[in-house]
């Protein structure tokens, strides 16, 4: 039996490149060794995106449709929706007994989102999403979940809320360990150290050849740099750090010709763009493709969310037995 994986995104907007090289590019090569399951977290994506529910459906399709188009192959993964498994919802209230609002209140992760949201007060779903989490990896037991770094204090949290359940009760739930990958978290076309849709700073997997080179051209580069002979620094340089994500057999050589300053900005730009092109041309081909048959998408996520059920209802006969909750069972 293969172990199971279990990762996924909250449902708020299409993916861009920084989702991909921080994680779709692992699951892709993780389906083969791994039975992974992909979560499409509307719930999670309500707690910060309350107000606008009706943009979700839109969202799941888009979110589905740039697994599939980056590789996610559904004979391989399970692709499925997190609001349709009632069973999280479930779980997510019997762990929340025994969690302390002062523990979530000092996750670091929560602190630093609550952060960058401006939020001066905390909704009770938003904090305490670590909870909700946990459900999500447990209700199908699986003991890996890749994230990005900026996830691991959730994990520690969830880790802690596992032991707690199996002492408390009995042991049921496999303790899930965390896989971080190996390339650092893209900054943005802006210099900004994070790529995120909500900061405008981020290239969607689905932009076209042109709007890829449209927007390399207006990246920002090492500020230092004025006139094209002068020598770059390539270290605080995003367009450097896209070279070493995505053109590691060319990055030392970019390096050399920039810090010396015999390659100018937009010709480096443009060597840039050309992979991150080759990259994504493989991607817009299995797109097009999908959406000649749109209603292939949904059945995807159909069937995904039927398999995933099925395993949530066989955890919770277990849960529910080690918490004494299977008063009718005969
Ligand atoms: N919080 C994760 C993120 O923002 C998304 C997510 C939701 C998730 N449920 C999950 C990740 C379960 C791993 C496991 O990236």
């Amino acid at each position: 039996m293969q172990e199971r994986i279990l990762t996924g995104d909250r449902v708020t907007g299409k993916l861009h490149l920084g989702h991909y090289a921080g994680s779709l590019k692992n699951r892709v090569e993780l389906q083969h060794q791994f039975d992974t399951y992909l979560i499409l977290a509307d719930v999670q994506a309500l707690t910060t995106h309350f107000e606008h529910p009706e943009l979700l459906q839109g969202h799941l399709r888009n979110v589905a449709l740039d697994y599939l188009a980056a590789g996610i192959d559904p004979e391989k993964a399970t692709i499925f929706v997190q609001s349709l498994i009632p069973e999280i919802a479930e779980l997510t209230a019997y762990f929340s007994m025994f969690v302390t609002v002062n523990s979530l209140r000092h996750n670091p992760t929560i602190k630093s989102e609550a952060k960058d949201r401006g939020y001066q007060e905390m909704y009770y779903g938003f904090l305490g999403y670590p909870v909700s989490q946990t459900a999500d990896i447990t209700f199908c037991k699986a003991t890996l979940v890749p994230v990005g770094e900026d996830q691991l204090p959730v994990m520690e949290q969830t880790r802690k809320i596992v032991r707690r359940f199996n002492q408390l009760y009995r042991p049921v739930l496999p303790e899930p360990r965390a896989l971080v990958g190996d390339v650092p978290r893209l900054v943005g076309l802006d210099g900004n150290h994070k790529m995120s849709k909500s900061l405008g700073n981020a290239l969607p997997l689905d932009s076209t050849a042109g709007e890829v080179k449209e927007k390399m051209k207006r990246a920002k580069t090492d500020p230092a740099r004025i006139h094209k002979n002068d020598p770059g620094h390539p270290e605080v340089c995003p367009i450097y750090s896209y070279h070493q994500a995505f053109r590691k057999e060319g990055a030392d050589e970019i390096y050399d010709s920039c810090s010396k300053g015999q390659i100018g900005c937009a010709e480096c730009k443009q060597k840039i763009a050309q992979s991150i092109n080759n990259l994504l041309e493989p991607m817009r081909e299995r797109r097009t493709d999908y959406l000649k048959h749109p209603g292939r998408i949904d059945e995807i996520m159909i069937a995904g969310t039927e398999k995933a059920r099925l395993a949530a209802k066989e955890t919770m006969l277990e849960v529910r037995e080690a918490m004494r909750l299977n008063y009718f069972k005969r």
